[in-house]
């Protein structure tokens, strides 16, 4: 594991937004996993610029989001769907056709859940995942459990995260207490992950993810395994 510690969310997202960047340089045709949440703003607003700069092209890029809210439609603005397309897709030269998110509204949830295994596959796997981690460890919405569940599944919210997830609903109630989610296996068979933590209410998680046992209760602990894991934080852990 590399961990490159910053001074503060601009410079986590700059550098994110740059080894992001280089993944596309390097291959243009990259498939990159993506996250949703207040962490990831900043980046995607980096690499909205470096887009606009001619630093990079998303045209031959696929995106494979980690999750979205099951019930809700994509045109409701706190999906999933919305947010990526608010934040990144409709700011950079993506052709959306590539760009991948759990149908939340699915009628089938087990067929919706095989799909996105089987387009995860048919795309050759994710080259770089990007993650942010919930209070209580979850990476996606891989919430804690007994045991690491590998495919995308369906997944009942836990009382924390629909508390912290409460702030972006008019109320509480409004939170959808279901979700789809990619599963453990996608995300580390990604060639690479880029965690992404910053606040001090992250400090305690993200030390013991990264130093404290691999527990399918603390989720992103899994990404001791992984063989590329670079994480970007402003905090001292
Ligand atoms: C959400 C998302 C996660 C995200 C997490 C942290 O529930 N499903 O992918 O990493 O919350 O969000 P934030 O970055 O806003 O703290």
């Amino acid at each position: 594991m590399r961990i490159i510690n910053v001074k503060d969310y601009e410079e986590m997202s700059r550098k994110a937004a740059d080894l992001i960047a280089a993944q596309i340089i390097l291959n243009p045709k990259s498939v990159l996993g993506l996250a949703t949440g207040s962490s990831p703003i900043g980046t995607y607003e980096c690499l909205v610029e470096l887009n606009r700069n001619g630093v990079i092209d998303f045209s031959h890029v696929t995106t494979i989001n980690l999750d979205e809210y099951y019930g809700l439609d994509p045109t409701h603005d706190q999906s999933y769907r919305y947010f990526m397309n608010k934040h990144l897709f409709s700011r950079v030269n993506i052709n959306m056709a590539n760009t991948h998110l759990p149908d939340g509204k699915a009628k089938d949830i087990d067929a919706e859940c095989r799909r996105y295994d089987d387009l995860i596959e048919s795309v050759g796997g994710i080259d770089l995942q990007l993650l942010g981690i919930g209070h209580n460890g979850h990476i996606g919405f891989n919430e804690p459990s007994d045991e690491f569940i590998p495919g995308t599944h369906c997944v009942s919210l836990s009382e924390s995260t629909i508390n912290a997830n409460s702030r972006f609903f008019k109320s509480r109630d409004e939170v959808p207490r279901k979700a789809i989610t990619m599963g453990i296996k996608a995300i580390m068979q990604a060639r690479k992950v880029l965690l992404i933590a910053s606040g001090e209410d992250k400090k305690e998680i993200l030390k013991k993810a990264l130093f404290g046992p691999i527990t399918p209760q603390v989720p992103a602990s899994i990404l001791q395994l992984h063989k590329d894991l670079t994480v970007i934080t402003p905090l001292d852990i």
